[in-house]
């Protein structure tokens, strides 16, 4: 068992984020023929690969050649993944202050995100400094509201970087902020887009690598696609006809019968209606598994669904298993996957806690071991 985790003792407690490298890189290869060689494919692994692990993802599938690049969030994001050996191409998509920060991001040969004139000026000064080209990526401003620049400031930002010898204004790219739900605004975000690059490219500076499209946008929208997609979700398997990656697993640790009337967890949460058998499992908000999926998941034992019990607590929760009469102390609990013919996603916890997938998988803190 190999886990993310340098560790010199043994791990007892059971509770464990099983990642499936097959799974990965099945919806991997699906995207890359949705889109056609042509088209690159930069893998999303900010935020630890939205919980996954993102050092084993990014190492595993650039030994497979599965993605052009990597996305991540930050230089420390981007320097973690040079740190563990990855050598290709590494966008950092939020890359904008300190400005000192440039400076490493540029010695590790991490692709800076170009927000601002003022971002421009200080990565062109850093890559003097350094003697090192900086490669950078421009973000257009066009209905996220997040980070980026409207078109008279992409301008200015390109003569800045292309005035310069070292720094090298590769691509321009946008984000999509409603891919999944209005197709209209999207329209209107691509348009914007393909007349400030056409503008950019006749200015004769050459071809841009261009991006706009998240998995949504790849896989529903063709003229989305640019030059390079930029995925996460379908790569997790968080989309239909993609594979889960991650399985959230543990093993029953106590096991009672309780009377009718009997109160479970804190605040009296639960109120038992009759006589019921009730296990405790060892994960809880601590491990990243939401409060506010109290009294309100379910949880594969013996390959049924058992509702969580009262409020989810820091480190436990109880599930009712009555019904699964031979369930006993060391029997496995599935919270994330697969077990028998039932099977329980991300997308299904992300409806009953009110949230979306991505924060599901997100939030799985570093107490579970991600075991490849
Ligand atoms: C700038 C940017 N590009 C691409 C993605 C990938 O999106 P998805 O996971 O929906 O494919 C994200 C994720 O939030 C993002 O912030």
């Amino acid at each position: 068992m190999k886990t993310n985790f340098d560790r010199n003792f043994r791990v007892y407690r059971p509770t464990v984020a099983e990642i499936s490298l097959p799974a990965l890189s099945f919806n991997l290869r699906k995207i890359k023929k949705t889109v056609g060689d042509k088209t690159r494919v930069l893998f999303v692994v900010k935020a630890n690969a939205y919980g996954h692990g993102a050092v084993a993802a990014a190492v595993f599938t650039e030994k497979e050649k599965l993605a052009w690049g990597y996305g991540v969030s930050s230089v420390e994001e981007g320097l973690t993944l040079r740190g563990a050996g990855v050598r290709s191409p590494v966008l950092v998509l939020g890359s904008l202050y300190p400005f000192e920060s440039f400076v490493s991001a540029i010695h590790a040969g991490l692709t800076l995100t170009i927000s601002s004139v003022e971002a421009a000026r200080q990565a062109v000064s850093a890559s003097k400094r350094l003697g090192k080209k900086a490669l950078c990526h421009v973000k257009l401003e066009t209905g996220m509201g997040r980070i980026g620049a409207r078109k008279p400031s992409v301008i200015k930002i390109f003569e800045e970087l292309n005035g310069s010898k070292t720094a090298v204004a590769e691509g321009l790219y946008t984000h999509l902020s409603s891919a999944d739900t209005d197709p209209e605004f999207t329209a209107r975000q691509l348009e914007y887009f393909s007349q400030t690059a056409a503008e950019l490219e006749k200015d004769g500076r050459g071809a841009l690598v261009k991006h706009t499209a998240n998995s949504f946008a790849a896989l529903n929208y063709p003229q989305s696609r640019w030059d390079m997609v930029r995925v996460g979700l379908a790569a997790y398997g968080c989309m239909d006809g993609f594979k889960p990656v991650l399985a959230l697993k543990t093993r029953i640790v106590f096991i009672k019968t309780v009377r009718e009337g009997a109160y479970i967890s804190y605040d009296k949460s639960f109120k038992a209606p009759g006589l019921m058998k009730i296990a405790t499992l060892p994960i809880g908000y601590g491990d990243g598994y939401t409060r506010a999926l109290s009294n309100k998941a379910d949880i594969l034992v013996g390959g049924r669904r058992c509702r969580v019990l009262g409020n989810i607590t820091m480190d436990m929760l109880m599930i009712d298993v009555s019904q699964v009469k031979e369930a006993a102390v060391g029997d496995e609990a599935v919270l994330i996957g697969r077990q028998g013919k039932e099977e329980i996603t991300a997308r299904e916890l992300a409806a009953k806690a009110l949230t979306i997938p991505y924060e599901i998988t997100t939030l799985l803190s570093s107490r579970v071991p991600r075991v490849v």
